[in-house]
C-alpha cells in the first residue's frame, strides 16, 4: 500500500508537471484527490490493515494528498500569470490607428432664440424671472384682471388640473408673482422666459405647448413710447437695422391701451407676399401698458406707477428668423432639422 501511495504520488506530481492549461489541471485535480481518485480508494482499503499499520498509512496518505495539492496550487499560480500575460500581450493598443471622430451636438434653434433675447435684455438691463408651469387659476387669471367667468378667458384654452390649477397658458403669471415679490416697490425690470400650454390642435402654426417670453418694467413716469423705443430696438437687433415695426390698436384684459407690433416683411421687404399675406407686415408680438388693476392687486401704487409689458413666442420669431415654415419641427427631434443651427461653439 505504501509503494501504490508512492507511486500515486509520482504519478500526480509527473501529470502537473506536465499540465499545459488551466482546465487540464483542473482535471488532474479531480483524477486524484476527487472522491472517486485513487487515494480515496486506496484510503478505503484501510480497513484491511493491522492496527499498528493503520495510522502509519493514514499519515502517509495524507502526506501524498497535501503534496498533491501544494504543487497543483503552484502550478496553478504559474499557469495563471502566464494566461495574464498571453492577455496583455495580445491585447497592446495600436497607438497610429486612426481615431474615430466623435460626433459633436449642437444647441437647438429654439435655445439659441432664447439666449438671444434674454441677452439682448440683460444689456438693456433686464434680470431674468421664472415662474412654475403647474400655476393657480389666481396668477394665471385672476391677478391678471381676469376674473372668473370673464369673456376674456376664451381667448386661451386652457389645460385644467384641478378647478383651481392648470397649466399656465402664457407667462404673463410671472408678471403678478414678481410684482408681488417686490412689495409695491419700483423699479422693476424683467423678461420671464417659459413654457406654456394651450389646448390647440397641432398644425404648422400651432402647437399646444410651445414658449413665451415676457417683458415688465415698472417705475414711475415710464410711458408708451418706452415701449415702442424698447420694442424698436429688439425688433433692429433681432430682424436687422433695416426692419420698422409699428403697434395696432389690440386688446388683453391686463394692459390698457394695449397693442400689437408687427415688422416689416423680409421677403418681400414691405411689397406684399404670400409670407405677410400681402400686408408688407408680420406680427410678432403682443404688449400694452399694465393695467391699474393689475399693479393695484400685486400691491403697487397705480398713482405713483405705472409700467409696460410684453409678450412673445420664441418660436415664431425663430421660424421668421430662419425661415422655418412648421413649428412642428421644434418639437420632433429630427436630427436633419437640428443639424441646420449646428455652429461651431
Ligand atoms: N400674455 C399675452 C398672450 O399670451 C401676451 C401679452 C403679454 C400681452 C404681456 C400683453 C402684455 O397672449
Amino acid at each position: 500500500m505504501e509503494a501504490k501511495l508512492k507511486q500515486l504520488q509520482d504519478e500526480a506530481l509527473q501529470q502537473i508537471e506536465a499540465a499545459e492549461g488551466l482546465k487540464e489541471l483542473n482535471d488532474i485535480r479531480v483524477a486524484y484527490l476527487g472522491k472517486k481518485g485513487p487515494i480515496t480508494e486506496v484510503l478505503r482499503g484501510m480497513g484491511k490493515l493491522s492496527a499498528e499499520e493503520r495510522p502509519k498509512m493514514g499519515a502517509l496518505a495524507n502526506d501524498v494528498r497535501a503534496a498533491i495539492t501544494e504543487r497543483l496550487e503552484e502550478k496553478n499560480e504559474k499557469l495563471e500569470k502566464e494566461a495574464v500575460n498571453k492577455k496583455l500581450a495580445s491585447e497592446t493598443i495600436d497607438v497610429t490607428l486612426p481615431g474615430r471622430p466623435v460626433k459633436k451636438g449642437s444647441k437647438h434653434p429654439l435655445t439659441k432664440i432664447v439666449e438671444e433675447i434674454e441677452d439682448l435684455f440683460i444689456g438693456m438691463g433686464y434680470s431674468i424671472a421664472e415662474g412654475p408651469e403647474v400655476e393657480t387659476d389666481f396668477y394665471n387669471f385672476e391677478a391678471l384682471n381676469l376674473p372668473k367667468g370673464h369673456p376674456a378667458r376664451d381667448m386661451q384654452d386652457s389645460f385644467y388640473i384641478t378647478e383651481e390649477t392648470l397649466l399656465r397658458t402664457h407667462t404673463s403669471p410671472v408678471q403678478a408673482r414678481t410684482m408681488e415679490k417686490h412689495e409695491g416697490k419700483g423699479p422693476v425690470k424683467v423678461i420671464c422666459p417659459g413654457k406654456v400650454y394651450r389646448r390647440d390642435n397641432d398644425d404648422a402654426t400651432h402647437s399646444h405647448q410651445f414658449m413665451q417670453i415676457e417683458g415688465l418694467v415698472i417705475g414711475e413716469n415710464i410711458r408708451m413710447s418706452d415701449l415702442k423705443g424698447t420694442l424698436q430696438v429688439f425688433a433692429k437687433k433681432m430682424f436687422g437695422e433695416d426692419r420698422e415695426i409699428r403697434l395696432r390698436p389690440s386688446f388683453f384684459p391686463f394692459t390698457e391701451p394695449s397693442v400689437e407690433m408687427d415688422i416689416t416683411c423680409k421677403i418681400c421687404g414691405g411689397k406684399g407676399c404670400s409670407v405677410c399675406k400681402g400686408t408688407g407686415w408680420i406680427e410678432i408680438l403682443g404688449g400694452g401698458m399694465v393695467h391699474p388693476n393689475v399693479l393695484e392687486m400685486s400691491g403697487f401704487d397705480s398713482k405713483k406707477y405705472t409700467g409696460f409689458a410684453f409678450g412673445m413666442g420664441p418660436e415664431r420669431i425663430a421660424m421668421l428668423k430662419y425661415g422655418i415654415d412648421d413649428i412642428r419641427h421644434f418639437y420632433t427631434d429630427d436630427v436633419r432639422f437640428l443639424k441646420q443651427f449646428q455652429t461651431q461653439e
